[in-house]
Parts: structure tokens; C-alpha cells; sequence
């Protein structure tokens, strides 16, 4: 990909994603978590940080999006739903990026009308000042500035996922 620098290596990446897995795995003594991985950026992310955690898990898998292209559209896409049950679980949405917040917000609050016992949310990346809706983030990887990212699971129009490190644009 064309005019892409590197924001985060890969092994900055895996250093940070073991700090998220050992603050969590504190937080969850003696529990269990289901995880909930916000497709399809978030596969890289959660897998890296379910094999770092020693709390056992459940895997669930929701769709949802609120993008196109590199601009924020404001609108929600509710692709795929969960599979199990929620009821009562300690529930750990695991997200790639928060931007505005928007569909962190919908999503957790979506997920509180199954009666978890609890929500929380960690993301890899935190784009802070871009922020529209106040959400409360549980475990943040890295606080970048609003510049767009690509790799690790980041895409342009489903682009360059399988870059190893975390790009940006630079234009
Ligand atoms: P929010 O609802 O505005 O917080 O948008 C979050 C979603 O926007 C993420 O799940 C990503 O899919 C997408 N997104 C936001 N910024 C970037 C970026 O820099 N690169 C790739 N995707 C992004
Ligand atoms: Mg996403």
C-alpha cells in the first residue's frame, strides 16, 4: 500500500496486547468471560489478546459498522448478532478502534438489554479527540491522533487487513 508509515511494529503491538491480557485477567479473578469480537477489525486484536489471557473465555462474534470508506457515516449496520446467550455473564466486547463512539454506544447498550451481569469494553486503538459520544472505554492499547490507520486488522474498503504492523496514510 502506497504512502503507508508505520505507527506501531509488531512487537510494540504484542508488548501492549500482554499488559491489556494481565490487567484483565486481575479484573476477572475466579470468573469467566464471553467475549464479544466486533468483526471484522477486531479478529486480529482478540485473538492476540484471548491467547495472552488466562481467564477462561467464550467467543462470540458480532457485525456491526458505522463506516465507509475512510469518512463516518453516523449510521449503524447491525450484520450479525450474537449466537448464545448473555444472560447473567461477564460480558468483554473487544473492538479495534473507538472514533467517535457511536458504534461502541449502540453496541454495549445493545448488550445490556440481555441482562449481562456485567459490560465492558477494551480497544486496541483510541482516536480520543474524535469522540461525539461519551463512552466509558475499560482497557485502551494505544491513544492515537486522528490520523487513519491501516494493518492489524484496520482496512481501507477491506484493503491491507494483513499487514502485520499498524500503519497510517500519510498524505
Ligand atoms: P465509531 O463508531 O465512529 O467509533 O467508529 C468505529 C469504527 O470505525 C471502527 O470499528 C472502524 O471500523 C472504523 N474506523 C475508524 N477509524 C478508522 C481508521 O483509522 N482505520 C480503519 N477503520 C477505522
Ligand atoms: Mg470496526
Amino acid at each position: 500500500m502506497e504512502n503507508l508509515k508505520v505507527m506501531f511494529e509488531e512487537d510494540e503491538i504484542q508488548k501492549k496486547i500482554a499488559e491489556i491480557a494481565k490487567e484483565i485477567d486481575k479484573d476477572y479473578v475466579g470468573k469467566d468471560i464471553v467475549i464479544v469480537c466486533v468483526l471484522k477489525g477486531a479478529v486480529f486484536f482478540t485473538v492476540d489478546l484471548v491467547k495472552k489471557m488466562k481467564t477462561p473465555i467464550e467467543l462470540e462474534m458480532v457485525q456491526i459498522s458505522s463506516y465507509q470508506g475512510t469518512e463516518s457515516t453516523g449510521k449503524i449496520n447491525f450484520k450479525k448478532d450474537l449466537d448464545g446467550s448473555i444472560e447473567g455473564r461477564d460480558v468483554l466486547i473487544v473492538e479495534d478502534i473507538i472514533d467517535t463512539g457511536r458504534t461502541l454506544k449502540y453496541l454495549k447498550e445493545y448488550l445490556e438489554t440481555k441482562n449481562p451481569n456485567s459490560v465492558k469494553i477494551a480497544v486496541f486503538v483510541d482516536k480520543a479527540e474524535r469522540r461525539e459520544v461519551e463512552v466509558k472505554v475499560d482497557y485502551t492499547g494505544f491513544v492515537i491522533p486522528n490520523k487513519y490507520v491501516v494493518g492489524y486488522g484496520f482496512d481501507v474498503d477491506e484493503k491491507g487487513r494483513n499487514i502485520p504492523y499498524v500503519g497510517y496514510l500519510d498524505n
